[in-house]
């Protein structure tokens, strides 16, 4: 598998920081559109109907199906994920031990560590369409060296050719993977459909392992639901909208920053240039103060010596008149 560097592939990096988010946002949207339940509905309902079997989902998040299918006791239920964040959400309602055992962390577009053939079926939902197009035919070609039984995609609508859906995540694909699976020497079915949103395949590794059967009337009845509430309900478009808002608001807070920041810079020079003002005007009334001082004192200093002048030419005449006295000749 691949071993470049990952910073050509920013829809990775988003994953390995933004696991978190998506929690809450898949939280948020469920009460908007019905995909994710009906991705639970179909799941659950299978894999109800399979004998005992170990299972991989390939690409957990914080990991909605390893805690709904572990409730089925035919079913081990392990994830693996590029996300370091999905350790944590994972670990907030599992077992530590569980948690050793079942989840691992990976590297993206590394060779899997597990045996061949390791598990009976291995599943992804809305993964691949975070994979490039360069990268997802290797990333099958592992599945598959690790599947004994079958793999379940719940992924794009059928595609012949790739094609990048939205700029979201640094791109999203769809991919052709019926086609992909043809190359790979793999049979892989498509269901009816269930879902607006995504087709469901499965891509038979081992066909003497028992299928469970899809019931094509439940998939209309939930393809059904799906369209009648995704279109009164038109979360895509919303959130188009939302995010577009977003990103004005944006832009438009990056303008006022970026006047704001001008502003300040005005002001900070406008305040240096008072300073500097202030700071000469006080220097020259400092210096005007020093001379008055100076001045001053310099009076100060002939007025003193005149007074001791005065003091002491009066202090030399007694001292005169007495020495005078003491030696005056007497008058008898
Ligand atoms: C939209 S979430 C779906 C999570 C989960 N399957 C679910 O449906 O709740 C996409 C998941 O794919 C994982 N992912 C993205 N690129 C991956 C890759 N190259 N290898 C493995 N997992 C990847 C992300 O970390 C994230 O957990």
């Amino acid at each position: 598998m691949s071993s470049k560097s990952g910073q050509d592939r920013p829809n990775e990096a988003y994953w390995q920081t933004h696991l978190k988010w998506y929690e809450e946002e898949q939280a948020r949207r469920r009460d908007l559109m019905p995909t994710y339940i009906i991705q639970e509905a179909f799941l659950s309902d299978y894999f109800a109907r399979c004998g005992k079997v170990k299972s991989l989902e390939f690409g957990c998040g914080f990991g909605r199906f390893l805690r709904l299918l572990s409730k089925l006791p035919n079913v081990d239920m392990h994830g693996v994920d590029i996300s370091p964040e999905s350790l944590e959400c994972i670990s907030t309602w599992a077992e530590p031990a569980w948690l050793r055992e079942h989840i691992t962390l990976i590297s993206p577009r590394q060779r899997l560590p597990y045996e061949n053939d390791a598990f009976d079926i291995v599943f992804t939902v809305s993964v691949l369409i975070h994979v490039t197009p360069e990268d997802v035919r290797s990333l099958m070609a592992e599945l598959v060296r690790i599947t004994r039984g079958h793999i379940l995609h719940l992924e794009n609508p059928v595609t012949d050719r790739p094609k990048k859906i939205t700029d979201y995540h640094g791109g999203c694909w769809a991919h052709p993977l019926v086609d992909h699976y043809k190359e790979l020497g793999v049979e892989c079915e498509v269901f009816p459909n269930h879902n607006t949103r995504q087709s469901f395949y499965r891509a038979i590794i081992d066909k003497t392992v028992p299928l469970p059967e899809v019931n094509p009337l439940v998939a209309e009845s939930l393809h059904e639901l799906d369209e009648r509430v995704s279109k009164s309900n038109d979360y895509t478009e919303r959130s188009r909208v939302i995010v577009k808002a977003m990103d004005d608001l944006r832009s438009e807070v990056a303008k006022v920053n970026q006047h704001l920041r001008e502003e300040i810079g005005r002001l900070l020079d406008d305040i240096r240039a008072d300073i500097q003002s202030v700071r000469s005007e006080v220097g020259n009334q400092n210096e005007a103060i020093r001379s008055e001082v100076a001045k001053a004192n310099q009076q100060l200093r002939e007025e003193v010596a005149n007074v001791l002048a005065g003091l002491w030419s009066r202090r030399l005449r007694r001292a005169l008149a007495r020495v005078l006295g003491v030696f005056r000749p007497r008058r008898e």
